[in-house]
């Protein structure tokens, strides 16, 4: 097992701070409609060849910070540097990006190939040429019998790879997508997903994919903003924002959690109603403080002597199956918790509505945030 510093360290060196020359650069930018604040004070690195994922709750500014990018809804403060030139002012076309939007935005009226070929129609290329990087691009997104097909003949996800194609075809320094992945089923997103990382690795191509869905994140992003009201909460690799979250926001928004309200005591130690959990991090915080207790369900651990811990005994209350793992509502003395166990330990343990259970808490697990008295 990982001790709680070793990952702490490597993702200060490879979380952080991206160790390769920056291709974007947005610098203390705000954007407003009227007199809503859509981006606060926003700054942010991108790495060349990076996969960086926006990642928050709908409305978060989110979009507004991609199209600020573009150059689609120019920010009011602040400055945008891409490849080391300012193009805070310049208009989208004189800007160096590939964009796919949520919905499909292709032209209904145009086959496959030449919605690909568009901007290299657009820009005068021969046609040789354009027919032959068609093709490339083509079988780069895995559609190379599909060419002369149109739109309304594609399924969802092949829409999307044609938007995805012409989004890369000119070899632009920046792809950006919103939510390319939303509008389609669970089973393509996945496929697509991997797809999407797959061809971003082989191109090195530095890019920017706006998500609400924290999985999709996490799975795909080198790292990982999370985004709150018009802020940027955290910044770092997929492993730190889920083990280390800055915030409470983001140790909410970011995977479940188990926050209970509780009080620092002697000790450390945290008080949540008669239970004292035992707590690392409570040992650098004064007796007396509020603090918002928080604890992933993978760490409250059914009975197994291996781990020191806080003991609780609990009550089974509810089973969420799911497959591999299993969602187990618990009362522990009191405090409720969620659990999460894996379906051979479902099966080990019995655990079913009403079981007896105990439970342990590692000490290194729970963390703490400020709370409003
Ligand atoms: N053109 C506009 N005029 C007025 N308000 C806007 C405009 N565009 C966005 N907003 C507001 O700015 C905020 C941020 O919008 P944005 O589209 O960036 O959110 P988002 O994070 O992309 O959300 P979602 O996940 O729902 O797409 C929202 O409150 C939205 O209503
Ligand atoms: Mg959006």
């Amino acid at each position: 097992m990982d001790t709680p510093v070793a990952p702490r360290m490597m993702d200060l060196v490879a979380g952080t701070v991206p160790a390769i020359e920056p291709s974007l650069t947005v610098e203390r930018v705000t954007k407003r409609f009227g007199s809503f604040v859509a981006l606060d004070d926003v700054s942010l690195t991108v790495g060349r060849g990076e996969f960086v994922c926006f990642l928050g709750p709908s409305g978060c500014g989110k979009t507004t910070l991609l199209r600020a990018i573009a150059g689609l809804d120019p920010q009011d403060e602040g400055r945008i540097v891409q490849a080391g030139r300012d193009i805070s002012a310049l208009p989208p076309s004189a800007r160096d990006f590939g964009i796919v939007f949520q919905s499909y935005a292709l032209f209904p009226n145009m086959t496959v190939s030449a919605n690909i070929g568009y901007g290299l129609v657009s820009l005068g290329r021969r046609r040789e040429q354009i027919e032959a990087r068609v093709r490339e691009l083509l079988s780069l997104v895995g559609l190379a019998d599909q060419a002369w097909k149109y739109p309304s003949q594609l399924s969802g996800g092949q829409q999307q790879r044609v938007a995805l194609a012409r989004a890369i075809a000119m070899d632009p320094g920046l792809l950006l997508l919103d939510e390319p992945l939303s509008a389609l089923d669970a089973l393509v997103r996945a496929h697509l997903r991997e797809e999407i990382k797959a061809l971003q690795r082989r191109l090195g191509i530095t890019t920017i994919m706006v998500t609400h869905d924290q999985e999709e994140a996490l799975s795909i992003a080198d790292r990982v903003v999370v985004m709150n009201r018009g802020r940027i909460e955290q910044v770092g690799a997929p492993d730190t924002v889920y083990r280390h979250p800055d915030t409470l926001f983001v140790a909410g928004f970011v995977g479940r959690m188990n926050a209970l309200p509780g009080v620092v005591v002697e000790g450390g130690a945290v008080a949540v109603g008669s239970v004292r959990f035992a707590a690392h991090a409570a040992a650098r915080l004064a007796p007396g403080s509020p603090v918002q207790l928080c604890l992933r369900p993978e760490d409250v651990l059914p009975e197994d002597a291996r781990h020191a811990g806080t003991r609780l005994a609990a009550t089974v209350r509810g089973i969420e199956y799911l497959g591999s793992i299993a969602r187990a509502a618990l009362d522990a003395q009191g405090v409720q918790l969620t659990a999460e166990v894996q379906d051979t330990a479902l099966r080990r343990l019995q655990l079913r509505p009403g079981a007896r259970i105990e439970v342990v808490v590692p000490p290194d697990r729970i963390l703490l945030f400020p709370r409003d008295p």
